[in-house]
């Protein structure tokens, strides 16, 4: 029996790229995401990947979501923390909720959907946990204290879970990402793009979300049950941590 994947914000962005490479590698697939019904439904047609709607920031909801994805397919060997989002400003004008929205869904969404599925993985002694963090949570970045302070908890929270997971065959990674060509970077200006960002990348592109779907892919397979604990940078030597 193929093995059960959980991709949060699977429809679309990298997420959508991870969860149809998953596919493509023999998993059952599952997809959450947030509220965008269209894409998800657009998703689900295009690569017959179900679609689930719930909110990784409310404990409760992943809790009762992650119930129906095992309800639907089995239990779920393999949970890829993707769900993220972005509300920048410069620290002076960053606002409360601003920071709460992103910690809730950057960082505290990676425990509400990591805490339910880890008492099974314990149990089977088999799991693989693989979070999106960010280059901008190694490096830091300007109008992003909120989103680099959720994204480097979220490689301290790899590197303690780790310890945890080893002796149950759990292993838990996170990968940093660059710049990926993905919907949000189409809104910056072609300047922007072409005189500040591609300079800054020794490759001199941006990283297709297919590159960081075939990292996660490894990472999934039995082959990688070595490798724990580690943060893999993927951002065409942007930042070498
Ligand atoms: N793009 C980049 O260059 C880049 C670089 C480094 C790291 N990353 C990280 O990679 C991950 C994916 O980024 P992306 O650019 O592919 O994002 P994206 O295109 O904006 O897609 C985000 C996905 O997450 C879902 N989502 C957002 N908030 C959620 C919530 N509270 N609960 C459940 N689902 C939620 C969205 O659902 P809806 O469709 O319903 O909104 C969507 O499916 C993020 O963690 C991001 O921080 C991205």
């Amino acid at each position: 029996m193929s093995r059960v994947a959980l991709v949060t914000g699977g429809s679309r962005g990298i997420g959508a790229a991870i969860s149809t490479a998953l596919k493509k590698a023999g998993y059952s697939v599952a997809a959450t995401y947030a509220g965008n019904d269209d894409k998800a439904r657009a998703f689900t047609d295009e690569t017959g990947i179900k679609t689930y709607k719930w909110n990784v920031a409310d404990y409760d909801a992943c809790v009762d979501g992650i119930h129906q994805v095992e309800g639907d397919l089995g239990p779920v060997e393999v949970l890829v923390n993707n769900a993220g989002i972005t509300r920048d400003a410069p620290f002076h004008k960053m606002t409360p909720e601003q920071w709460k929205e992103v910690m809730d869904t950057n960082l505290s969404g990676v425990f509400n959907m990591t805490h339910p599925v880890w008492p099974g993985m314990r149990e089977r002694k088999f799991g693989r946990i693989i979070t999106i963090s960010s280059i901008n949570g190694q490096k830091g970045q300007f109008a992003q204290t909120n989103y680099a302070a959720a994204k480097a908890g979220d490689i301290g929270f790899t590197k303690a879970l780790a310890q945890e997971g080893a002796r149950a065959g759990i292993t838990v990674n996170a990968i940093c990402p660059g710049y990926i060509n993905t919907e949000m970077m189409s809104t910056i200006p072609e300047k922007v793009m072409n005189e500040v960002i591609l300079p800054q990348i020794p490759v001199g592109r941006l990283g297709e979300a297919d590159e960081i779907a075939r990292a996660v892919v490894f990472l999934a397979s039995d082959d990688a049950g070595f490798i724990t604990g580690s943060t893999l940078t993927a951002n065409g030597g942007q930042y070498m941590a």
